[in-house]
């Protein structure tokens, strides 16, 4: 029988998908269902001194108006964060304002409309201060924060050289806030029963959302359920619990009532995190060859007065090239702006466009080629913590990607390339991302009719989650993919982390694997212990089963037939997996090479990407056509990072003034050009037990830079500051 793991299988979920029959967070139709509007802030700094809501309690269809002058009650403050993905919550507690857009009250009305109405005719009164949300002259007050998800803010590894280097770049880069905009619109559904609560929200975590809304009121974690069976795009965003899933249950409470309540565009903008602004100081020194003495990587971002999120652009820069001294260091502003958190690959997306733009510069300064000064510094183990790779084929991404792209024919000079009048630029830039494993768990059922059912809690963003666990689940118990239904979303299921850091192939597929495999093999023992069984007596280790059917020296029983002998209504195993020594022992990440052609207009500086090669190492590919979706996803997303993304904050009020898709440029297909993406074939023996690396977020990884580099080749011109608009070029 054919393996299923790596095939090209559509989308177990697509016919759902494409005939609306997906239900999302917000399309739950529950009996009596009322709606929720929030009310939030026209200020980023200030002091509420009154909430008038007389006409709003009194507009039609009004079921409740909560405030900071009736606020709703919880057994812990939502202020205190508890987990490690916790957010701050503003819910309704005080009357402090910090941000723009933080919810000051909450109306809960029989219908949509009616609740729009009467949040408007909320008036709330301020005590207003000047708010603090210039980063660049705030940035004197920034702070070390004292660890980045358990890692240091700071290291200098190495030993400071003594050669005098041959060329040298110290340049700063910036990349601006930047949204996460997931199609699907934050949302949650809540409904009470007695002291149970069940959530239907649009996170990436459902467990950790029932713990702290377990947390705030004061329930057992098992009073708590929460359903997320399909999410329209997350990209962080939905990775913490924000105000609105608390307030939601807070609502739902106060009117007995099952509440929705979903984000309006321009509130996402400002309530549920964002990717901060980054400024980056890269300095490297090398030697007429090219081999670098020095890499320093320092950046700085804000983060919000009362909550901290560092974006940590200088990981990389730790582990990506070897040496003789890496220096990084992270630093915060703390300003009236929502906490920033995690956004499409954080750090990696913003570090490797100031440290790729670096390198292409010291390339220049250099005469070296790109791709020469990346092989000359190659780092053949983890330069930090000196272990090996656990596999690396970063060699041959270069190598297959060059090639396909055609980088031998490449003219170095900036401004040598020409069609006609149009200027032609040829970029590249490294990929990387650490590859993250989580405990997990998952059960896994065989039913009489000789299907399984294997279910994992999990979450699937959109990304195929439930088609690959299902190809895993299927080679390991024998089954085609089409006998094996796999289900998700639902903290009644067994236990596993957020969606997030890239981890969830490798952390649920791992534990999917080692459960369908211990199921399997239970049903093997069953059948040779079994005297009736025409396996009976055989080697365990000898028996196959394909197709459904235990196979061992000419003879064979279905899994079905072998259940109804035995009389058994099912077969069940539920086993957890996580990582082990293994991560003591290797360093762990994928990595890729990124090549792009842009033209450029001489005259309006117009920038259009026209090709894209990609080549990636990342193990062991699960499902070639969702892979390369992954992948040509985040290229995408890259280019909308380079040429187009900017949440721009108006100075005087704090507020995010992009705060719709109108004015918050994302590309569309005309800006995309054919992807090319191709999997280096890797085998990885050490990371997990499918083999398999995260490969969610290292798409976008080194794409700002290799168009940056593209621009410059095609014009002359570096521009450090994303993203690469036309004005830029022109003033340059
Ligand atoms: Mo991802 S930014 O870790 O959801």
């Amino acid at each position: 029988m054919d393996k299923s793991v790596g095939k090209p299988l559509d989308r177990v979920d697509g016919r759902l998908k494409v005939t609306g029959g997906a239900k999302y967070s917000a399309e739950y139709p529950l009996e009596g269902l009322v709606h929720a509007v929030i009310v939030t802030s026209t200020i980023a700094s200030g002091t509420i001194t009154r909430v008038d809501s007389t006409a709003a309690e009194k507009a039609p269809g009004v079921l409740a108006v909560l405030s900071p002058e009736k606020p709703p009650k919880f057994a812990l403050d939502p202020s205190k964060r508890v987990g490690f993905m916790d957010r701050t919550v503003h819910a309704l507690q005080h009357k402090r304002v910090d941000y723009q857009h933080q919810p000051v009250a909450l109306v809960i009305a029989d219908t949509i409309e009616r609740a729009t109405h009467a949040a408007a005719l909320v008036k709330v009164q301020y005590k207003v201060d000047k708010p603090k949300v210039n980063f660049k002259t705030a940035k004197s007050q920034a702070y070390k924060p004292a660890n980045i998800l358990g890692q240091p803010a700071d290291n200098d590894h190495g030993k400071a050289s003594t050669e005098k280097p041959a060329a040298e770049v110290d340049a700063t880069y910036t990349t601006p806030y930047e949204h996460h905009n997931p199609m699907e619109p934050h949302a949650t559904t809540a409904v009470w029963e007695g002291d149970r609560l069940t959530v239907y929200d649009a996170t990436q975590g459902v467990f950790s959302t029932r713990d702290r809304l377990a947390q705030l009121f004061g329930l057992p974690a098992e009073n708590v359920r929460v359903i997320t069976k399909f999410i329209g795009g997350g990209f962080g965003g939905k990775g913490s619990v924000w105000s609105h899933v608390v307030l939601a249950a807070a609502a739902a409470k106060a009117v007995s009532r099952p509440v929705k309540l979903v984000l309006r565009r321009d509130q996402m903008f400002a309530m549920v995190g964002f990717r901060p602004e980054t400024e980056q100081r890269v300095q490297l020194q090398a030697r007429k060859d090219g081999k670098l003495l020095l890499v320093r990587h320092e950046t700085v971002n804000p983060t919000s007065v009362f909550d901290e999120f560092t974006e940590p652009s200088a990981f990389q820069t730790r582990m990506l090239y070897a040496s003789e001294r890496i220096v990084t260091a992270h630093r915060l502003v703390k300003l009236n702006v929502g906490t920033p958190t995690f956004t499409r690959a954080p750090g990696e997306s913003t570090g490797t466009f100031a440290l790729e733009s670096a390198l292409d510069e010291l390339a220049y300064k250099l005469n070296v080629d790109p791709v020469a000064l990346r092989l000359v510094n190659h780092a053949d183990q983890d330069p930090e913590s000196g272990h090996p790779w656990s596999s690396k084929s970063l060699k041959d991404c270069y190598r297959v990607a060059a090639e396909k792209f055609g980088w031998s024919k490449r003219n170095p000079a900036p401004g040598s390339m020409k069609d006609g009048r149009t200027l032609v630029g040829w970029g590249m830039a490294t990929a990387t991302y650490p590859t993250r494993r989580m405990p997990a768990s998952a059960k896994a059922t065989l039913l009489p009719d000789g299907t399984a059912r294997v279910v994992s809690g999990s979450q699937d963003l959109g990304t195929g989650a439930y088609t690959v666990f299902t190809q895993i689940a299927a080679d390991a118990l024998g089954l085609p993919p089409d006998r094996v239904r796999f289900d998700l979303g639902d903290t009644q299921m067994p236990e596993t982390p957020v969606t997030g850091g890239s981890w969830t192939s490798a952390t649920v597929g791992s534990a999917v694997k080692v459960t369908a495999d211990a199921l399997r093999e239970k049903a093997i023992a069953l059948a040779v212990a079994d005297a009736s069984s025409p396996l009976h007596g055989a080697d365990p280790k000898k028996v196959q089963v394909e197709n459904g059917e235990l196979v061992s020296g000419g003879k064979k029983e279905s899994y079905a037939a072998l259940l109804k002998r035995q009389k058994l209504p099912s077969l069940e195993v539920q086993m957890s997996s996580g990582p082990g020594e293994e991560v003591q022992k290797y360093s762990m990440h994928a990595f890729g090479a990124q090549f792009a052609e842009v033209r450029v207009d001489p005259d309006l500086g117009q920038v259009r990407v026209s090709r894209w090669v990609g080549a990636f190492g990342a193990g062991t590919i699960l499902n070639e056509k969702t892979a390369r979706n992954q992948i040509m996803g985040g290229i995408v997303m890259g280019i909308g990072m380079a040429l187009m993304e900017e949440a721009v904050l108006d100075e005087r009020t704090g507020r995010f003034i992009t705060h719709d898709l109108a004015d918050y440029h994302v590309p569309v297909n005309p800006d995309v050009p054919d992807i090319d993406v191709t999997f280096v074939p890797e085998t990885d023996p050490y990371i997990n037990a499918i083999g398999a690396k995260g490969i969610g977020e290292i798409g976008i990884t080194g794409v700002a830079a290799a168009i940056a580099n593209a621009v410059y080749h095609a014009t002359g011109k570096r521009i450090r500051n994303l993203p690469l608009t036309l004005d830029k070029l022109l003033t340059t």
